[in-house]
C-alpha cells in the first residue's frame, strides 16, 4: 500500500505529527523501532518529571517544620518511586497508542531505513517489508552524546558508566554519584538523587551550571544546591575515567572524584545514524537534518521534526514543528517560529525562561531594559517560600516596549513562564500587560510587579 504520509519516530515529534495528518484525513504508517512516546514518554520528561516528584515532595516533608509541620524519618523508597514511575510511563505510552488508532494511523514497529525513490514515492523499508510514501516525516530524535573521553565508552559498557536511560531505572541509589556534565540532564538528575541520598559531584567544564540559563538566574540555582550539599567542580573539564576515578581538569590542574556510578549528560546527538538519508540526498549539517521554517528538508517532499534537526531538543518544540509540518503538507501556509519557546529546569528551585538573556542581548546589541524583582514581592511566594532567594528578570525592548525574555527561578516558574511567551508571541507592551488583571495571591502577578517597575 503506498501511504500520503510516512512517519519515522514515534515520539513527540513523531506522534503528533501521525495524528494530526491522521486526523485530517491523510494515509499514514508510523514506524517505531522502540517504543512509542520516544524518549520523552519512555526516558526523559516524564520519567525525570515522575522521580523530581518524589524529591519535591520529601524535601518539602524535611522542611516542614519550617512551616509548623513535624514529619520524622523522612526517605525516599526509590523502588516504589520507580515502580510509580513506570505506572505513569505505561499509561501514556498507551495513550499514545490508542490516540494512533483514534485518527487511523497504522503503526509499525521496527527500523525504517529510506532505501531510495520512485516515481511511484519514497520507499522506507523495516525489515524485510518496503512501504511506500507520498511524502516522509523525519522524527528520529536524539541520542546521548558520548565523546570520545578514554575510559568512558568503556565505563559505559561495564555499567559504571550511565546515560539518562540507564540512570532512570536504576534499581538502587548509587552511595557516590558522579555527575559529567551540569546542563539541564545533570541538573535534573543531581537534584533527586541528592535528595534520595546520593553523594553527589557535578563536574561541569563551564564556569556554571544549566546551560543557556541567565548568568544571576544559574548563580542563584548553584547556591541553592551547594546548600543542599552538592559539590560542584566548575571550570572542570572530564578528560578520562579510570576504574572508579573519574579525572577532570581544573585550573591546569589534574583532580580526580571517586564515584560508584557515573552518569553522562554532555548533549545530545540527533539521530541520522544508518536512517538512509544519502539515498534521497537529504542534507545534514554538522550532524543535524537541516530544515526551514516549514520544517522541509532540501528534498521536495521530505520533511523533519524534533531533535533531529537539533535546533532547540524539547519535546514542545518537537510539538509544534510536527503541527507546522502537518499544516504546510495539508497547503494551511504556518511558520515556525522559536524566539518566545519556553524552557523550563524542573529543579527545586525550578527555573524557567524563555527568549534574551542578560548576557545575550548585550552580545546582540539590543537596546535593553532590565527589571529585577525578588520573588519575595508575591504575597503567595512570601507564604510559601521561608527564606527564599527567587527573582524575576525581564529583558525589556526599550523602544518597542515589549518583552524580550523573562526569567523565574522559584516555585511554580514552570506554569507560569507560558504567560510570559504568550506575552512575547503577541508582542504585548508593557502598557498592556499593566492593564492585565492577575489572580491574587499568586506568584505570576511579579510579572505584573515588573511592567510596573520598567522606565
Ligand atoms: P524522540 O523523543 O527522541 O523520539 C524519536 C523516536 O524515533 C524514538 O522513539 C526512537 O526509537 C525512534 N527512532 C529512531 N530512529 C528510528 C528508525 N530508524 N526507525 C524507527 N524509529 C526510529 N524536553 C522537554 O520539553 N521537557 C522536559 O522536561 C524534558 N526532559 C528531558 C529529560 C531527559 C532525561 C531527556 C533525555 C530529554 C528531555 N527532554 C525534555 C527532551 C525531549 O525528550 C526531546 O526533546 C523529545 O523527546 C524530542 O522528541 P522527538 O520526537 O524529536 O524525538
Ligand atoms: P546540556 O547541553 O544541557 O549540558 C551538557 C553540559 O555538559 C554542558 O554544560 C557542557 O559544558 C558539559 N560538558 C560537555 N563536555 C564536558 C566535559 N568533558 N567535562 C565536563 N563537562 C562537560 O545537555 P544535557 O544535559 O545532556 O541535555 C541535553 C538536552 O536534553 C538539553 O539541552 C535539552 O534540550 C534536553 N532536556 C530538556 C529538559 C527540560 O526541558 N527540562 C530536561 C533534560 C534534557
Amino acid at each position: 500500500m503506498k501511504y500520503d504520509l510516512i512517519v519515522i519516530g514515534g515520539g513527540p515529534g513523531g506522534y503528533v505529527g501521525a495524528e494530526r495528518a491522521g486526523h485530517a484525513g491523510l494515509s499514514v504508517l508510523l514506524i517505531e523501532k522502540r517504543e512509542l512516546g520516544g524518549v520523552c514518554l519512555n526516558e526523559g520528561c516524564i520519567p525525570s518529571k515522575s522521580l523530581l516528584n518524589s524529591a519535591k515532595i520529601a524535601d518539602h516533608a524535611k522542611e516542614g517544620k519550617k512551616y509548623g509541620v513535624i514529619a520524622e524519618n523522612v526517605m525516599i523508597d526509590h523502588k516504589a518511586v520507580t515502580d510509580r514511575k513506570n505506572r505513569v510511563v505505561k499509561a501514556l505510552v498507551s495513550g499514545v497508542s490508542m490516540k494512533m488508532k483514534k485518527n487511523n494511523v497504522t503503526v509499525v514497529q521496527g527500523e525504517g531505513v529510506i532505501t531510495g525513490r520512485t516515481a511511484d514515492g519514497f520507499q522506507v523499508s523495516v525489515g524485510d517489508t518496503v512501504h511506500t510514501g507520498e511524502r516522509l516525516l523525519i522524527a528520529t530524535g536524539s541520542v546521548p552524546s558520548m565523546p570520545p573521553i578514554p575510559g568512558l565508552n568503556e565505563g559505559y559498557e561495564k555499567g559504571f558508566v550511565l546515560t539518562n536511560r540507564e540512570i532512570l531505572d536504576i534499581p538502587e541509589v548509587p552511595e557516590r554519584l558522579a555527575i559529567i556534565g551540569g546542563g539541564v540532564i545533570g541538573m535534573e538528575m543531581a537534584s533527586y538523587f541528592n535528595s534520595a541520598g546520593s553523594k553527589v559531584t557535578v563536574i561541569e567544564m563551564l564556569d556554571h551550571i544549566g546551560g543557556p540559563t541567565d548568568r544571576e538566574i544559574s548563580a542563584i540555582l548553584l547556591k541553592n544546591y551547594k546548600k543542599k550539599g552538592i559539590d560542584f567542580r566548575l571550570s572542570a573539564k572530564v578528560t578520562g575515567i579510570t576504574g572508579n576515578e573519574v579525572v577532570f581538569e581544573t585550573g591546569g590542574e589534574r583532580q580526580s572524584v571517586i564515584a560508584d556510578k557515573v552518569l553522562a549528560s554532555i548533549g545530545r546527538r540527533p539521530n541520522t545514524k544508518g536512517l538512509g538519508l544519502e539515498t534521497v540526498g537529504v542534507e545534514v549539517v554538522n550532524g543535524r537534518i537541516k530544515t526551514d521554517e516549514y520544517m522541509k528538508t532540501n528534498v521536495a517532499g521530505i520533511y523533519a521534526c524534533g531533535d533531529v534537526n537539533g535546533i532547540m531538543m524539547l519535546a514542545h518544540t518537537a510539538y509544534r514543528e510536527a503541527e507546522v509540518c502537518i499544516n504546510n503538507i495539508l497547503g494551511k501556509r504556518d511558520r515556525m517560529r522559536y524566539n518566545a519557546i519556553p524552557s523550563v529546569i524542573y529543579t527545586s528551585p525550578e527555573v524557567a525562561f524563555a527568549g534574551e538573556t542578560e548576557e545575550s542581548a548585550k552580545e546582540k546589541g539590543l537596546d535593553a531594559e532590565i527589571v529585577k524583582l525578588p520573588l519575595s514581592y508575591s504575597g503567595r511566594y512570601m507564604a510559601e517560600n521561608a527564606g527564599g532567594d527567587g527573582i524575576i528578570k525581564v529583558i525589556l525592548d526599550k523602544r518597542h516596549r515589549t518583552i524580550l525574555g523573562l526569567h523565574i527561578i522559584g516555585g511554580y516558574a514552570s506554569e507560569i513562564i507560558y504567560g510570559a511567551s504568550l506575552m512575547m508571541e503577541t508582542e504585548m507592551r508593557v502598557e498592556d500587560i499593566k492593564q492585565i488583571v492577575f489572580p491574587h495571591p499568586t506568584v505570576c502577578e511579579v510579572i505584573r510587579d515588573a511592567m510596573f517597575e520598567a522606565e
